[in-house]
């Protein structure tokens, strides 16, 4: 066969999602509406108490209701793998539901109950009747709590010394910041179904990686891997918080023990003890520089919550490990145990509000010293990494900065504060640079040469909404010299095998670098010549020995953050006019995806700024408003003009040049939004949200 050649690559042109049309006319399905006749519906009941023991479960009368077909709980249902460790090697007893007593936090699973319809499961579900032996719990997060600790998992870092280059210098900003609790709440709340299919676990489910959960699933149930099946077509959202989370394991217990299909889809209320979220924090900053700006000395120490189950580190401090060049460091994510449910990955854990902190406290220090706060960066513009010591793979904040603030006129700024107004509004700008880490890990893919010219593609991928499936189209398209409309792209199956989950913005690279070396094996084979056969030509990759063998250095992505406030005198509410991010992150793939990717974490970042905070009560231990009506994230009406653009930056070590856009678009978003609010009144906001009752 003739391979057709395309003389336009398609990698950095926009195109529309291949399954959009699938999407808008609802033919697209999510876990939770996939049919199966016989399908049984599971209702979980969660704790009500914050710290306790379950004495008794009252399933008898809820037997009786009409539907009803099973109340599985800590005393019936089929017994897990104790030694279970998650794909990360840890033993993480959210996925170990039903296994005991023991109430670590509010909401908290107690029992699934299962009925023919999801309205005989909620009413039953609803009239279950748990007795708890309460015990004294604490969810209190505040600055400096007894037992607060570093974490192994998250050791300090230092150079120099801190404390004699802060007395030598002549400017010092030592300031501390507060974030609160914040969801990530995806749109399509976590839903799965599970059955067995002659001698196979089969779950569809909502995820973020179906291999992960696949393995995760069989070690919980003493599975054979190859005996489980999972499948996520399509995702509603995730960032960060579906992996194996307990309603796929109630699904299948529930399957198991019914030998039917049950289908378990969470509740908005339920994701928020559920799912994981970003733990508060509570930061203290310590800058010294020279009257010139140059900085000597940098100090970020952060806490944050976890549970008593589980260790989970919302990593602030290592945002600026990266960032400036320094005599003196010091760094440290502490965390303390308390009555809540595990936080967990929530977009660009660590450097959302790590950025906030250290990019509020670096536009303090450009006031003290006089300088633009863009000027300051840039005098402080590594050459190597500022601990590491190690060069960066490539480093271009300076074009970032340059281009930025050229498209949003920054230059002729009056750097004075409150002097701009117009009516009741005062108006300011600010600025907050922005960077992530640039990983890849190991994944496989088959790509199969069709008798029909066309091109089959399988990778375990998953498109959580951000495009992947188009991006990795276009990717194919162009490793295999053909059009994008010749490639058929399956993903989201764990039978195709190994890959990266859609995670720490390397999913995308990681699974395009395997369809990459897949396609290349592909058509040297077809170079070769000879008919395809029926069954195809498949080649298959691996780059796991690749992918390890790339040399340690500093790989990021950077960004430069601006936003344009005007805040209200009379009520206090700030309202952002326009924001711009320009970013420097590898090979772009879908210029009309990426943007999207970009403005939605700058709108994050917005929603961080002005917003979001879950409030928890004190004598319940649960949330306050655990749902969209209760906890306050950025509307429609609050996003304003918004703008994402980027610089040539292609990886070199990457085959496609892809870095990563899954998470910096938050990043440093919040700092820009409060350094303006500074910039608007003369008042600094060190404490997220910028409520209207603080800006008063
Ligand atoms: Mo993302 S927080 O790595 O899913």
């Amino acid at each position: 066969m003739t391979t057709p050649t395309t003389a336009v690559a398609a990698v950095g042109t926009a195109h529309t999602r291949v399954e959009g049309v699938a999407k808008v006319t609802g033919a697209a399905r999510y876990a939770g509406e996939v049919p199966y006749p016989e399908l049984a519906h599971g209702w979980l009941v969660l704790s009500t108490v914050a710290r306790g023991r379950v004495r008794a479960v009252r399933s008898a009368p809820v037997l009786a209701m009409p539907g009803v077909l099973a109340v599985l709980h800590h005393e019936n249902a089929p017994r897990l793998n104790g030694g279970y460790t998650n794909a990360f090697g840890v033993p993480d007893p959210i996925a170990q539901i039903f296994q005991g007593d023991h109430v670590p936090y509010s909401g908290w699973p107690v029992a699934l109950v299962v009925a023919e319809t999801p309205e005989q499961a909620r009413e039953a579900a609803e009239a279950l009747v748990v007795e708890y032996d309460a015990e004294p719990h604490d969810v209190v997060f505040a600055a400096g709590l007894p037992g607060v600790y570093t974490p192994e998992s998250a050791p300090a870092e230092t150079k120099g010394d801190l404390e004699a280059e802060l007395a030598a210098s002549a400017v010092v900003v030592d300031a501390e910041y507060s974030t609160p609790e914040e969801h990530h709440s995806p749109m399509e709340p976590h839903a799965a179904v599970a059955r067995w299919d002659g001698g196979r676990l089969e779950v569809i489910d909502s995820n973020q990686g179906s291999r992960f959960v696949a393995d995760e699933l069989a070690k919980l149930f003493s599975l054979d891997p190859e005996s489980v099946r999972v499948r996520s077509e399509h995702v509603g959202g995730g960032f960060g918080s579906k992996g194996t989370r307990p309603h796929s394991v109630a699904a299948a217990m529930a399957a198991t023990v019914l030998h039917r299909p049950v289908r378990v889809v969470m509740t908005r209320r339920q994701m928020f003890s559920l799912v994981g979220y970003r733990s508060p924090t509570a930061q203290r900053v310590r800058l010294g520089a020279d009257a010139d700006g140059r900085l000597r000395a940098v100090e970020h120490r952060a806490e944050s919550l976890t549970s008593t189950v589980h260790e989970f580190v919302e990593r602030c401090a290592e945002y600026g490990r990266t960032m400036y060049g320094c005599d003196a460091h010091h760094s440290v994510s502490r965390v303390v145990r308390l009555d809540v449910p595990t936080p967990s990955w929530m977009r660009a854990p660590g450097e959302a509000p790590g950025s906030f902190a250290l990019e509020s406290a670096i536009d303090e220090l450009a006031e003290k010293c006089g300088l633009d706060p863009i000027e300051l960066r840039l005098r402080n513009e590594p050459d190597v990494g500022p601990l590491s010591g190690l060069p960066f793979s490539s480093r271009n904040l300076v074009g970032c900065f340059e281009e930025g603030a050229r498209r949003f006129g920054w230059a002729g700024r009056d750097p004075r504060p409150g002097v701009r107004r117009e009516g009741r509004w005062l108006l300011g700008t600010g600025t907050a640079a922005a960077t992530f880490p640039m990983l890849s890990a190991p994944s496989t893919a088959a790509v199969t040469a069709e008798p029909d010219g066309t091109f089959t593609v399988r990778i375990t991928a998953s498109d959580i909404g951000t495009g992947a499936r188009t991006a990795l189209t276009l990717v194919a398209a162009d490793a295999l010299e053909t059009e994008p409309e010749r490639i058929r792209m399956r993903i989201a199956d764990s039978d195709f095998g190994p890959a990266m989950i859609a995670g720490g913005s390397m999913g995308t690279r990681s699974w395009a670098w395997a369809i990459r070396v897949a396609a290349a094996e592909l058509r040297e084979r077809l170079v070769l010549g000879g008919a395809v056969p029926p069954e195809g030509i498949t080649a298959r990759s691996d780059t796991s020995q690749a992918v390890g063998a790339l040399p340690p250095m500093e790989r990021h992505t950077f960004g430069a953050q601006f936003a344009e406030v005007a805040v209200d005198v009379t009520s206090g509410e700030v309202r952002v006019r326009r924001m711009l991010g320009v970013f420097a992150a590898g090979r772009i793939v879908n210029p009309l995806t990426a943007r999207g990717q970009f403005v939605g974490g700058m709108v994050w970042g917005l929603s961080m700024a002005l917003h979001e905070e879950a409030v928890r009560d004190r004598a319940t231990g649960g949330h306050v408003g655990a749902d969209l009506a209760g906890y306050h994230f950025a509307a429609h009406a609050d996003v304003p003009h918004i703008e994402a653009d980027w610089v040539d930056d292609p990886d070199p070590d990457d085959p496609v040049g892809i870095k990563g856009i899954g998470e910096i678009g938050v990043v440093g978003a919040a700092a820009a939004i409060a350094n303006a609010v500074w910039h608007a009144t003369g008042v600094r906001h060190r404490n997220l949200p910028i409520r209207p009752d603080r800006v008063l």
